[in-house]
This record gives C-alpha cells, structure tokens and sequence, in this order.
C-alpha cells in the first residue's frame, strides 16, 4: 500500500521509504506534494467547482488552458478537445478523425494504422489500437479497421545484422507495404507513440519518424502522435514530436499535463482538421460530462507554469538530464545488462542471459519481475515490461537522487543475480 509521498519519494505502509523511478506511472512530472498545485485546486474548487463544455459554454481555465497547449505543441494544432484519460483522448481522437474525412468528402478514409508493440489505453478503441497482442484476445479485439504493423525497434531486432539506418528503412517500407495493401486513398490516420511507452520504452530507430511523416503527406493521411507519455517534457522538449523532427496534424496527451495530481487529457488537432470542424454547421456530437473539467485545468495551468518557470523542460534542464543518462547508462557494464536505452527523461535496462549473443532468458523464469521485487524491497520503484527495467522519474529529480536510484538499481540486478545463481540459471 503507498500511503503517501513527497518529492521523489513515496512511503508504503510498512514504513518503507521508496525512490519512484516510475513517475508514478509516467505522469508525476513534479514530484509529489507540490504546494502550488494543491493551491491551485483548492483556488479553483472554490470559485468553480464545476461547469461543463457543451452547448457554447465554457470556463476561462479551459479557455486559457487550451490556449496554453496551442502555444506548446508543435505545428498548427489549434483547437483542443479536452478529456480526463490519456484512452479517453486517444477514442476521442479515432472519432474526430473520421469526423473530418466525413466532412472532406472523404468518407472512404477510415482505416487506421498503428504500431506493433505501441500502447494507446485500454477503452474499446485504444486497446484496438494497441499493439499489444495481449490485450486484444479477452475482448474480442482489434475493431475492424484497425491494422498494426511491425517491426518493432528493439535490442535483437537492431542487432540482427543491420545498420540502424537499414533498420529505419525496414520499419518505413513495411508502413509503405500496409498503407498499399489497405489502399492508400482508405487509410485515415497513422498513430505512434514518439517513444514506444508501455511497449518496453523503445526510441524509434534513427530518422524514421521523418521517413514516415513523409509517408503519410505522400498519400494525404494523418500523421497522429501519441504522446500520452512523450509529452510534457519527457524526451527533453515540450513534446516528443519536437525531438523527433515531426509535425503532427493530431497530438494525444495526458499524464504529465497535470503531473497527474488531477484526470486530464487533451486531443490538440491541426489547423485544417480544427477549423473543418469548426466551420462544419452542425454541432459537433461528441463529449464528456467532465471534459475540460475547471479544477483540473486550473491544475495543469498551474503545472505547465512551474515546468516553464523552474527550468524544467529543454535547454534548462539539460545538465540534470545528460547527468541521468550518463549515470544509468554505466549500468550497462552489469552483467545482466545487455543494453541501456535512454531518450530525455526515459531510461530502459535490457535484460539477458548472454550479452555477446544477445540471448534472452526463458520467459518462464520472470526474470523482469523478480528485479522488480528486488528494487521493491529495497527501496526503488521500476517498473518491469517482460524483462525490460524501466525507469522514468519525476522531471525534478536532483543529481544526489539519481545517484541513489543508479545505485540502488545495480543493487536490484545484483540480488536478481544472485537469486538466479541459486537457482542454477547460467549467465553469459
Ligand atoms: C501512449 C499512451 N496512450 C494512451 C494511454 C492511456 O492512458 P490512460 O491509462 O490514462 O487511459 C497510455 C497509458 O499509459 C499511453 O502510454
């Protein structure tokens, strides 16, 4: 049980102090018990507790809010249609674009591509999109109209005899490949996460987010990022796309909007999708009792004001980012350690059997969990995807703090270790 927290740290009901190198769950771009945001809630459910965005009202913390996204995202993202999750946003989103090609005169474009391997939420729609074979068989998913395609950038598949550049090319072809094979004058939208999140913290392989925003203006389909995680200062900038070179026409976030002290999400859409939409004279049906809810903007105002303020996104903050990645970066001399992966705030350990061939372990042997618990019981939170440790701290998280979760993370993969030497488990 997490009982409470404070800056970096969160406290359990065993007394227990614990390193959250999880951000909670990618969101807690502040840290924990932020006076100035709980003042701003406070502030706000005081003068508005609550007040909806439908039939032409809205309330000047949505107003100002929306306003404020505009300013930060990339592009010509314009308008902004608010929900309370990162699913709510990416269902919201699929709608919005259907929405559009129906307004074009394009009513035959509704085919979607996503990403092996990319996450988009677990509503009917985002689980659909989500590349995660796992989370379809339950519930009778994908959607029809819903197509993933692969490779998916990782350890084994980049070593597999390719330059990284090949690989790139391998990864924009089987796009090329699928968006021909659906037929290209069908196909609505592209989605990807900048960095595949949930997917085992995965950067794209180099140039390749270009590549495929010159795919899609090819063919006259959406370029839509995900940035559920990436934004908000997670890969070094504003948004994941402007690390990535790339201009969406749609752009997904929550999490770190509000450092995820309130529920809230957001669907910034370009100028031509914006202002079809806009100008369309029927009223747009589509929207939430709690979309652009007044607390919650107030919230992540609040929020993007002290990112800006104390530095914490881009230039400012980049000695304390390099410093993180340089330090988690000398644990790849462990011997569990195949690989260490890092973007911005983001880090990944690869964990294998033999680091010269790049075997993995048995699936069977839960390896990734059982480092898990070890970082658990002493003192740090990663989270563990197969047997990929991934670590995404808090944007203020000080030098002296990722020592202590560099160190305590070498102590996680050697009790890992040592436990596998007890069960006999050969290492390489
Ligand atoms: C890229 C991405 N999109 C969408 C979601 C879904 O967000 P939520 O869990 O708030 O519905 C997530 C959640 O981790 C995510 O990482």
């Amino acid at each position: 049980m997490i009982t409470h927290a404070d800056g970096v740290y969160l406290y359990d009901s065993e007394g227990a102090k614990l390193l959250d190198g999880m951000a909670g769950l990618w969101c807690t771009q502040l840290g924990y018990g932020n006076d100035e945001l709980v003042e701003a809630a406070t502030t706000a459910m005081k003068t508005l507790p609550y007040y909806n965005l439908f039939f032409n009202t809205s309330t000047p913390s949505a107003t100002e809010l929306a306003a404020k996204i505009a300013e930060k995202t990339p592009g010509d993202i314009s308008r902004i249609f608010f929900a309370c999750s990162g699913s709510e946003a990416v269902d919201s989103a699929y709608k919005l674009v259907k929405y559009y090609w129906n307004l074009k005169g394009q009513p035959e474009r509704k085919q979607f591509i996503a990403r092996e391997g990319g996450y988009h939420g677990s509503t009917t729609v985002a689980a659909s999109l989500t590349g995660l074979s796992g989370m379809h068989p339950q519930f009778d998913l994908p959607l029809e109209g819903i197509h993933h395609v692969g490779p998916m950038p990782c350890y084994f598949t980049n070593g597999a005899g390719m330059t990284e550049e090949e690989f790139t090319d391998k990864c924009v072809k089987a796009l090329e490949d699928k968006i021909l094979e659906i037929g290209p004058e069908k196909v609505a939208a592209f989605v990807g996460e900048p960095v595949l999140g949930a997917g085992g913290m995965r950067p794209p392989p180099v140039g390749y987010w270009p590549k495929v925003e010159a795919l899609c203006r090819k063919h006259g389909i959406l370029l839509w990022a995900d940035e559920v995680i990436c934004g908000w200062g997670r890969t070094g900038n504003w948004f994941g796309s402007q690390t990535y070179g790339i201009t969406p026409d749609i752009i997904t976030m929550a999490k770190g909007m509000s450092s995820g002290y309130m529920p809230i999400s957001a669907v910034g859409l370009g100028g031509d999708i914006a202002e079809t939409i806009a100008n369309s004279d029927e009223e747009m049906v589509h929207g939430f009792t709690y979309s652009g809810h007044p607390v919650a903007c107030a919230v992540a105002l609040k929020n993007i004001e002290i990112l800006e303020r104390d530095g914490l996104v881009g230039e400012p903050a980049k000695d304390r980012m390099d410093y993180f990645q340089t330090r988690i970066q000398t644990l790849e001399d462990h011997p569990l350690v195949g690989e260490v992966r890092s973007i911005g705030w983001l880090g990944a350990l690869e964990i294998v059997q033999n680091k010269s061939t790049r075997k993995i372990f048995d699936s069977d042997l839960n390896v990734g969990f059982r480092c898990r618990e070890h970082c658990f019981n002493n003192g740090l939170v990663m989270r563990s995807v197969g047997d990929t440790m991934i670590i995404c701290p808090p944007l203020i998280i000080s030098k002296e703090e990722i020592d202590e979760l560099v160190e305590k993370a070498r102590y996680a993969l050697d009790r890992t270790l040592d436990e596998l030497g007890t069960m006999e488990v050969k290492i390489a």
